[in-house]
């Protein structure tokens, strides 16, 4: 009975120690032979209770074997460089891509099919490149328009309203021909509900060259509306931005047949997705570009309204709960 609780106890870390133990037990001059072998002179009365402990003692020592040979080979299977390729592979849990980044992968491919290339700035900005470069000097009521933070007691410093300031970065740094889309993180002080945020993603491009005119502006976007949306009508309000002149909005028409649509829509079947214009003269000369020479294009949306129509998305929140139940919906898509 001490053999069997000893046995029950081995452990062996290398072939050699379970052979040891082996033999110890199991072999021609081993420990169950003797036992065995004793049988005879073991008095009648107790032949049955010795035979019983001797024969649990000789499974319990083949079973332990056996078990630590399986394991020990296991063991050595993994170190070979593949192990056993006939294993089945363990299950993989996959991410997935946040709808913004989905989004914005989709809005710079369709750019980047007619020849736009990716900028990016930082989102600390200063007074120049925000607001100035574009038209907005100081005191200029259109300032309002996009409710700044400032981080630092100095009014020069400031988070990024919206990426135009890669814009006029990028205009200081490059001439024309310049065709740029600019994704990137921006900030206003706003309420948060479930249409707007104070953080927000937008992609605005630029293109400059000469003779750029408004039809190439507008069938820029057409065709952004298509390859994104498949739809194709959209129209093109006039509206106000500093930096550009003319400056429109820009509407897609979405249809009546939807409920979140009515929400964004309010009914009338149009959703507005950007604003865009001719980048007005004095940007272009503030970014050291002649504007005898050359003119272009400019426009910018945000990048949670397209996502939001494309997938029917009702709150601007989700995007920023990282709940998985909302993430884990976009594992299909690449
Ligand atoms: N910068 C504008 C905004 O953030 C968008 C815009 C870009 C409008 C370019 C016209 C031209 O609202």
């Amino acid at each position: 009975k001490e053999h069997i609780a000893q046995v029950e106890k081995f452990e062996a870390t290398s072939k050699e120690d379970l052979e040891a133990f082996r033999i110890k037990y199991l072999g021609k001059k081993g420990i169950l032979n003797d036992f065995f072998a004793e049988f005879r002179n073991v008095p009648n009365e107790m032949k049955k209770e010795f035979g019983q402990t001797i024969n649990a003692l000789k499974t319990k020592a083949e079973t332990k074997v056996a078990d630590i040979r399986e394991a020990l080979e296991n063991k050595e299977e993994d170190k070979g460089v593949y192990g056993d390729l006939t294993r089945p592979a363990e299950p993989i849990n996959l991410g997935s891509r946040h709808p913004i980044s989905l989004v914005k992968n989709q809005i710079i491919e369709i750019f980047a099919n007619v020849g736009f290339n990716v900028s990016e700035g930082p989102e600390i900005e200063d007074d120049w490149h925000n607001f100035t470069a574009l038209n907005l000097p100081e005191y200029h009521p259109a300032r309002d328009m996009q409710d700044t933070f400032f981080i630092q007691t100095n009014p020069d410093v400031l988070l990024r309203t919206h990426t135009s300031s890669v814009q006029v970065r990028y205009m200081e740094k490059n001439q024309p021909p310049i065709r740029t889309i600019s994704p990137g993180r921006v900030f206003r002080n706003e309420a948060i509900s479930a249409r707007s945020h104070c953080i927000f993603h937008q992609v605005e491009g630029l293109y400059i060259d000469k003779d750029v005119s408004f039809a190439d502006l507008k069938q820029t976007l057409l065709y952004f509306t298509k390859e994104m949306f498949g739809k194709s009508k959209i129209r093109l309000r006039p509206s106000y931005f500093p930096f550009t002149e003319p400056s429109a909005e820009v509407d897609i028409y979405w249809g009546l047949n939807n409920e979140i649509d009515y929400r964004i829509t309010k009914g009338t079947g149009w959703l507005e997705i950007m604003g865009c214009g001719m980048v007005d003269p004095n940007v272009l000369e503030n970014c050291g570009i002649d504007s005898k020479e050359y003119s272009g294009f400019a426009f910018g949306m945000g990048i949670e309204r397209i996502a939001m129509l494309l997938y029917q998305i009702g709150d601007i929140r989700m995007f920023y709960e990282n709940d998985v139940r909302f993430l884990e919906q976009f594992k299909s898509v690449l």
